[in-house]
């Protein structure tokens, strides 16, 4: 056996390489890829405008250090900030550090307002990471269990409940912000109504609260907007992403705007590898393609003819819940647990995922071709129908 720590439940296939929305096993094995490393993948594998980006690069400078100027990093935080309307970027690793980042920033926002004791609202069913504010956070039990103490200075609402969130607003003047995902993906590919994100900046700006927004899963084009905030034309305060912003090389960001911005003094917060040549070009790169091969309506394309005809092949199968998401962001509800799918998609050549329990969890590359859609339907809808009649 490896010596690896015991912390993933791993199934025994290991992939080798691939090409787009292809994977192959050691056995040489093909999949159709609708997962890409959990939303990470953004332009699937072995991208050959990435893979000669990276390789310049590497060949140029990997790292420096943040004692430095460091010119892709600018570059990068400039066009972050155009497409989000953000004023500001921190750049990280991992979803989880930009979390920690936008959690930290929040709090040193309420002393800075002479709160003492700052709190964050945050959703049942949420996920933020697994470090111990981040899983504090979380809106998981499972996540949380066996680390208490928990991180103090969050409150728990449920998820699309205004009121839940206007009753927190009379009666508890410790909130400085409130941490969401306008598309909870771990929790089960649910999905912020309109009015709710609306509502949600409303009390914010009321209470001159920072209106957080974790797009680590749903941001970089995911939902065909390069931000899911953006479907209700409003803009948040702080925004995390991570995942897909550098196509598998670890980089996260946390942005922060209007009132945020500028709470964060030389100090205050710092990462050795964040933002490094390496990963500034590798999310420059991702968002330059997604730009010029129009991936954003591709993924709306792509992503509502799945929706569509996922719908269409299992009308009127007793045990599918819902179809819902927004455009490559999709989960297919069941009416029973269903992991078993996972190894089952497997022996058919489809790599997929269950969350939540009871969700089928679709989160393919933004690359994924209509040809690709039309694989991935007629084997999941057949996969799913056997297994609810068995
Ligand atoms: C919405 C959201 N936030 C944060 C994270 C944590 O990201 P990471 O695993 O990169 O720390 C995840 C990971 O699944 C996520 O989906």
């Amino acid at each position: 056996m490896p010596h690896l720590m015991n912390t993933y439940a791993r199934l025994s296939i290991a992939f080798t390489h691939g090409e787009g929305a292809i994977v192959f096993d050691e056995q040489g094995r093909r999949y159709l890829d609708a997962l890409a490393g959990i939303a990470v993948n953004t332009l699937g594998h072995a991208h050959p405008r990435l893979v000669k980006a990276l390789a310049d690069q590497a060949g140029r400078l990997i790292h420096t250090s943040n004692l430095y100027r460091v010119r892709e990093q600018e570059i990068l935080s400039d066009k972050l900030a155009a497409l989000s309307g953000m004023d500001e970027v921190f750049f990280c690793n991992s979803g989880c550090e930009a979390n920690e980042a936008a959690i930290k920033l929040a709090r040193l926002y309420g002393h800075q307002q002479g709160i003492d004791n700052p709190a964050i609202i945050v959703m049942e069913k949420s996920f933020h990471g697994r470090t111990l504010a981040t899983l504090s956070a979380t809106g998981s039990r499972k996540v949380q269990a066996g680390f208490e103490p928990l991180v103090a200075g969050f409150l728990r609402v449920p998820f699309n409940d205004l009121a839940a969130v206007e009753a927190v607003a009379q009666h508890n003047a410790n909130v400085v912000a409130v941490l969401f995902e306008p598309i909870q993906g771990e929790g089960g590919i649910n999905v912020a109504q309109d009015e709710y994100m609306q509502g949600l900046r409303r009390i914010c700006d009321t209470k001159g609260w920072l209106f957080m927004v974790d797009e680590v899963q749903c941001g970089i084009g995911r939902t065909g907007r390069w931000f899911a905030y953006q479907r209700v034309g409003i803009r948040p305060d702080v925004m995390t992403l991570a995942k897909g912003l550098g196509s598998g090389v670890p980089i996260g960001a946390c942005l922060a705007a209007g009132k945020a911005a500028g709470v964060f003094k030389p100090g205050n917060h710092g990462s050795t590898f964040g933002g490094n040549p390496f990963a500034c070009v590798a999310a420059l790169t991702t968002l330059d393609i997604i730009e010029q091969d129009g991936l954003l309506e591709h993924a709306r394309t792509i992503g509502n003819k799945i929706h569509a005809d996922l719908l269409g092949a299992l009308k009127g199968v007793s045990g599918v819940v819902s179809i819902r998401g927004e455009g490559l962001m999709i989960g297919v509800e069941l009416d029973r647990p269903c992991g078993d799918l996972v190894q089952r998609a497997l022996d058919a050549g489809l790599v997929i995922n269950v969350t939540a329990d009871k969700v089928v969890r679709l989160l393919p590359a933004l690359i994924f071709s209509a040809t690709d859609a039309d694989e991935l339907v007629a084997i999941l809808s057949r996969l799913i129908r056997e297994f609810l009649e068995a």
